[in-house]
C-alpha cells in the first residue's frame, strides 16, 4: 500500500516536473564539433549601420571567427541603434546587420537577446519569424536556451527587471507588450531559469543577458540583478555570465564564487570613460574601446580572448574543470 502511494506520487510528481521543465524556456539544441568542442564569439551593442567602428570591429570578427571555427555568435542584445527596430519590414535590419557582418565566417546561426535600446522600439519586431526569413542567421526571442551538451547557454531578457525604465523613463518609451504586470513576468522568469539551471547536466553553465550584474563602466552594477539574478546563478554553479550594455569589454571575477563576469558591449560607439565611485572588487580587464570577445570550450579548458578593433588580443582568460567531477 505505502509502496504503490509512494510510486504514484514519484510518478505524478515527475510527470509535472517535465511538463513544467519543457514548457517554459524554448530550447534549442546547437552540436558542438566532432572532437566535442565549441567557439562562438560575443558581441554587444552594436546597429549603428556600420559607423562608430561597427565595420571595422565587424571585418576583425570575419577573421577571428574564421581563425576559431566558429559554431555561431552570441549579441548580447541593443542590437539595433538608438531606438531598436520599427517594424519586422525596417530597413535597419539589413543595413546594420545583414550588409556589416558579410564574412563567410560569420555565416552561422547568430543567438540574441533584447537590449534596453531594441524596447525602446518595436520589441516584437526583434522577435518576428519574418526576421529569419530576411536573414536566416537571425534568430532573437526574449529568454531561451541553446543546449551544446558541452555547453548549456541560458539567455535571459535582462531590460524587464530595470526599475528606471518603468519609473523615470527620460521621454523614451518602452514597448512593455507581453512584459506586464512585471513583477509577475520576472518571477516567471526565474523560476524558470532556475529549474532549467538545477537540472543542466552541461559541463558549462553560461549565462547571457544584455545588462551587466557587475560593471566598472558607465553604468556600474545592476542592482535589481545583483540582488535577483546572482544568488540563482551561484547556487547552480554558472562559469560565467556574459552581457552588453556597458560599451566596452571587462572581466570581474565574483568575489563570492567562481563565477566570471564578462562584459562584451564595444560592437560600436565606446569611449564612454570612467564612472567614479563604482564598486570595483575583483577587476581584472577593462578596456574603454571597441571590440568583441571569442569563446572557446572542450570538456576540461575554457579560453576566453577580448579583442580591440584592430584584432590584438588585449586579455584572455582561462579555466579548467576535471575531467570527471560530477563521479
Ligand atoms: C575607431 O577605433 C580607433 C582605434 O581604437 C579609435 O582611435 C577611434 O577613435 C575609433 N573611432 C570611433 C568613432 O570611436
Ligand atoms: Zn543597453
Amino acid at each position: 500500500m505505502a509502496a504503490i502511494s509512494m510510486l504514484f506520487l514519484f510518478t505524478f510528481s515527475s510527470a509535472l516536473w517535465v511538463l513544467h521543465a519543457s514548457a517554459e524556456l524554448q530550447t534549442f539544441a546547437h552540436p558542438s564539433k566532432h572532437d566535442g568542442s565549441l567557439s562562438f564569439l560575443v558581441l554587444g551593442d552594436w546597429g549603428r549601420r556600420g559607423a562608430y567602428n561597427q565595420s571595422q570591429v565587424a571585418f576583425q570578427m570575419g577573421k577571428v571567427g574564421e581563425k576559431l571555427d566558429i559554431d555561431f555568435v552570441v549579441s548580447a542584445g541593443d542590437n539595433f541603434y538608438d531606438n531598436g527596430l520599427v517594424d519586422d519590414h525596417d530597413a535597419a535590419f539589413e543595413e546594420s546587420f545583414t550588409n556589416i557582418y558579410t564574412a563567410k565566417s560569420l555565416q552561422k546561426q547568430w543567438y540574441s537577446v533584447l537590449g534596453n535600446h531594441d524596447y525602446r522600439g518595436n520589441a516584437v519586431a526583434q522577435l518576428s519569424p519574418l526576421l529569419r526569413k530576411i536573414d536566416t542567421r537571425w534568430l532573437c526571442l526574449r529568454s531561451f536556451i541553446v543546449n551544446t551538451e558541452l555547453a548549456e547557454i541560458f539567455f535571459v531578457d535582462t531590460t524587464p527587471f530595470v526599475r528606471e525604465y518603468f519609473t523615470e523613463t527620460n521621454g523614451h518609451k518602452y514597448d512593455w507588450r507581453g512584459i506586464l504586470p512585471q513583477k509577475s513576468y520576472i518571477t516567471n522568469l526565474l523560476k524558470d531559469l532556475e529549474l532549467a539551471l538545477r537540472e543542466s547536466s552541461a559541463k558549462w553553465k553560461i549565462v547571457v543577458g544584455h545588462h551587466a550584474i557587475r560593471s566598472v563602466g558607465h553604468h556600474g552594477d545592476t542592482q535589481e540583478l545583483v540582488t535577483q539574478l546572482l544568488p540563482i546563478l551561484r547556487e547552480n554553479n554558472v562559469d560565467f555570465y556574459m552581457n552588453g550594455h556597458d560599451h566596452c569589454l571587462e572581466h570581474i571575477s565574483d568575489t563570492e564564487s567562481p563565477i566570471g563576469f564578462l562584459t562584451s558591449g564595444a560592437g560600436s560607439k565606446a569611449w564612454r570613460g570612467y564612472t567614479q565611485g563604482l564598486n570595483r572588487k575583483g577587476l581584472n580587464f577593462f578596456y574603454d574601446g571597441q571590440g568583441f570577445m571569442s569563446v572557446q570550450l572542450t570538456q576540461t579548458d575554457a579560453n576566453i580572448e577580448f579583442y580591440d578593433v584592430s584584432g590584438n588580443v588585449l586579455h584572455r582568460l582561462t579555466a579548467s574543470k576535471q575531467l570527471h567531477s560530477s563521479l
